[in-house]
């Protein structure tokens, strides 16, 4: 095992939940660098911007010294070369998840074989939360309190007050 290992914690973050923070903090007692990088080409219309989301994460995770924000474009595997990380961390929840999971990390394998992808389950408290979830129930007036950090709620809430004016 090297003595330093770095991963790449990759998604859309649209926007972080109380759940990608657990799998960054475990991650981060695991591997000497957690680099969470941020999906800039989604298909998926995003309800935050790049920016917004890049913010919400560099907020949430200020006090963890081993953990940065980043972004990347084109293939993942490509992006974690480039900045020298061993491994792919990904969370999963439910059985559900496991078929994406698979078919996406043994592509992954087959494009760079020398980079693993371990999971991580979240606390049980979060097994059932999405960030598609999260804006759902936000955008329908429910509370998403102790689901996402309350700087994230407050930006929740700004944002869909600003949708529905416009
Ligand atoms: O938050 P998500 O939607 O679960 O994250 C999905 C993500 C960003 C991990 C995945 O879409 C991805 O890695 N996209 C980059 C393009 C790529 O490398 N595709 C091949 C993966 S097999």
């Amino acid at each position: 095992m090297a003595e330093s290992v770095a991963a790449i914690y990759p998604g859309s973050f649209d926007p972080v939940t109380n759940g990608h923070l657990d799998i960054i903090e475990r991650g981060r007692r695991m591997f000497s660098r957690v680099i969470v990088a941020v999906l800039v080409n989604a298909a998926k219309e995003p309800l935050f911007s790049v920016q917004e989301r890049l913010q919400m994460l560099a907020k949430v995770t200020a006090g963890w010294h081993n953990v940065e924000i980043d972004t990347f474009d084109g293939l993942l595997v490509n992006f974690a070369q480039r900045r020298g990380a061993q491994v792919i961390l990904r969370g999963i929840r439910a059985v559900t998840d496991y078929e994406y999971e698979f078919q996406m990390a043994l592509m992954n394998r087959r494009l760079a074989p020398g980079i693993e992808t371990v999971f991580i389950f979240p606390a049980e408290a979060y097994s059932y939360l999405s960030s598609s979830l999260v804006k759902e129930v936000s955008s329908l007036g429910g509370s998403v309190g102790g689901l996402v950090p309350a700087s994230v709620e407050e930006s929740l809430l700004q944002k869909i007050r600003t949708k529905n004016r416009g």
